[in-house]
């Protein structure tokens, strides 16, 4: 059973790759991303709160996100014997923190981290691709220019963070998904 974290730029694959992991692997998953989209959708109070960050590329606040994010873990039960895969947290160092406090009391801890590293001019390319096919409202240009600003600025560091705690593992996320996902396959089940 293992906790794992899949970092990556917006557009990087982390939902794409999480799919397929949790097939293979069985285990639980949870995007930030698309918890915030379900609330949005739904314009649940917090989805009102979320949107107004969301729509221009910026992160919701630290103390809101890991609130939202305790709250999921503890609604899923099988989290604790199937091991989770995170996506799209933490976003930030003061995140990465407060996760570890966050497993440390459920006697969880993060195993290790699957860092997807594509080209920038690649990511633009897929987001936009995206946004003309499903429409996802933060896919436009000037707001995928911001989420990789914000990416740079506030959730980059974390690569070192976790290179330094020798978490951090590498992948070069760029060929087919199927390509890519045997690549990851090969850091899991070492
Ligand atoms: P989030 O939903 O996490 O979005 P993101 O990080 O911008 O990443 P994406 O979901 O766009 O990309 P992905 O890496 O999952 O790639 P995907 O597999 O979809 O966050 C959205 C917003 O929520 C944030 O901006 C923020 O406001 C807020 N938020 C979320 N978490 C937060 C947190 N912890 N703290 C604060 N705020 C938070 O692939 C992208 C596209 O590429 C797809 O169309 C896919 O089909 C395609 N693709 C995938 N792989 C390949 C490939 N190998 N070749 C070609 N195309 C490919
Ligand atoms: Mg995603």
């Amino acid at each position: 059973m293992s906790n794992i974290i899949i970092f990556g730029a917006p557009g990087s694959g982390k939902g794409t790759q999480s799919e397929l992991i949790i097939e293979k692997y069985n285990l639980r998953h949870i995007s930030t991303g698309e918890v915030l989209r379900d609330h949005i959708a739904r314009k649940t109070e917090l989805g009102i709160v979320a949107d107004s960050y969301c729509s221009r590329g910026q992160l919701i606040p630290d103390d809101l996100m890991i609130e939202i994010l305790a709250h999921t873990i503890d609604n899923d039960p099988l989290i604790a014997t199937r091991g989770l895969i995170l996506d799209g947290f933490p976003r930030t160092i003061p995140q990465a923190r407060e996760l570890n406090q966050l497993f440390a009391v459920r006697g969880m801890k993060v195993d290790y981290v699957i860092g997807l590293e594509v080209p920038e001019d690649e990511l633009i390319q897929r987001l936009l691709k995206r946004g003309q096919e499903s429409g996802r409202a933060d896919d436009n240009l000037e707001t995928i220019n911001k989420r990789l600003e914000v990416y740079h600025n506030q959730t980059l560091p974390l690569r070192d963070y976790y290179i330094k705690e020798g978490k951090y593992n590498a992948i070069q996320a760029t060929g087919s998904v199927n390509e890519i996902f045997d690549r990851i396959v090969d850091v899991i089940d070492a």
